[in-house]
């Protein structure tokens, strides 16, 4: 019994190592098929006419797949074509092409690190392979050992800004690349039109300028600045987040499932509702000054319930990101 079994076992063990080397085999005659040199020289020449490589699934596989190595390459994973509904894929192919141009047109630009884009209707065996069911999708293929966790960015903490790619970037790879932006001359231009149409104004109601003591348009200025800081306007400028997501069951998503992000739908909203919260206060603020008592009385209820229905939103609004926030009121 035992001769029989320990021949089997042998045998097993025999085909295993030889289905191995038959594996080896293939993978070495693979990886064989170009010189790490050429790739190199390749790679240079590609970028010699463009910043960005754009690769599919075959030359995914030849230049950044396979080893042997010795240059990283951050790939973008995108689907820019109009069928496919990526929103922000545009605008962070935008932000990818600056931080690549900054590079490749920059002293610190070397045969160590490449930028490269792959098109989900040009490589979706890649997109399979790696298991991406989203877009954008920024990766690092580091020059040695295989890709960490941190070697995705995390599009939804840090934006798509060329800035806040190059910092991944030289997290990643130690390589700081500084931005250069073509000039952008429209918010110039803005100010100035500002400034001359407020100059105008003035100018034409020289004669009248007492709506500028008016207390009411100062106020309603104000209170417009106050909305636009508190509802996060500043942040959605700083990171450029989505406008809205996919959500888990497939529909949309207008929040953001936790506190450490946003979306720019969820900041109007939230806009929108401490504004239905403030007009609640100046009803009940302004309700005391009444002459007519039945109107006063009108406007009290309506501003005590547009406070309380609409802080309650705000509440639960502020409660499905804040996991674990105890207080509610009126709605869960
Ligand atoms: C990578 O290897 C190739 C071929 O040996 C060489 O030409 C190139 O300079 C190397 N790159 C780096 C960054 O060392």
């Amino acid at each position: 019994m035992k001769l029989i079994s320990s021949v089997i076992i042998s045998i097993i063990l025999f085909i295993l190592i030889m289905s191995n080397v038959d594996c080896q085999r293939k993978q070495s005659s693979n990886a064989g098929g170009i010189s790490l040199g050429e790739k190199v020289q390749q790679l240079l020449d590609w970028n010699a006419k463009k910043s960005i490589l754009r690769l599919n699934g075959h030359k995914f596989k030849e230049y950044v797949k396979s080893s042997p190595r010795n240059y990283s390459v951050i790939v973008m994973f995108t689907a820019l074509q109009p069928a496919r509904q990526c929103v922000i894929c545009r605008p962070a192919s935008d932000e990818y092409t600056i931080l690549a141009n900054s590079y490749r047109y920059s002293s610190v630009y070397s045969n160590k690190l490449f930028f490269a884009i792959i098109d989900f209707d040009e490589g979706s065996d890649v997109f399979q392979m790696l298991r991406l069911n989203t877009a954008p999708v920024f990766m690092h293929f580091p020059a040695k050992g295989k890709a960490k966790g941190s070697d995705t960015m995390d599009i939804q903490r840090v934006g798509i800004s060329a800035e806040a790619i190059a910092k991944w970037v030289q997290e990643r790879t130690d390589i700081q690349i500084r931005i250069f932006r073509p000039p952008n001359y429209s918010g110039t231009v803005a100010v100035i039109m500002l400034i001359s149409f407020v100059g105008g104004f003035l100018y034409l109601k020289r004669n009248n300028l007492e709506f500028l003591q008016n207390k009411q348009l100062w106020g309603l200025m104000s209170l417009l600045f106050v909305f636009a800081m508190i509802s996060g306007q500043m942040w959605n400028h700083i990171r450029s987040p989505p406008f809205v997501h996919k959500s888990q069951n497939g529909g949309i998503g207008y929040f953001h499932g936790s506190s450490q992000g946003q979306l720019v739908f969820e900041t109007y909203i939230v806009m929108v509702l401490n504004g239905l919260v403030v007009i609640g206060m100046i009803l009940l603020t302004e309700s005391g000054s009444q002459n007519d008592a039945r109107k006063g009385k009108l406007m009290a209820i309506i501003g005590l319930i547009f406070v309380a229905v609409f802080f309650s939103l705000l509440l639960s609004a502020f409660r499905s990101k804040a996991h674990g926030y105890p207080y509610s009121f009126l709605f869960k």
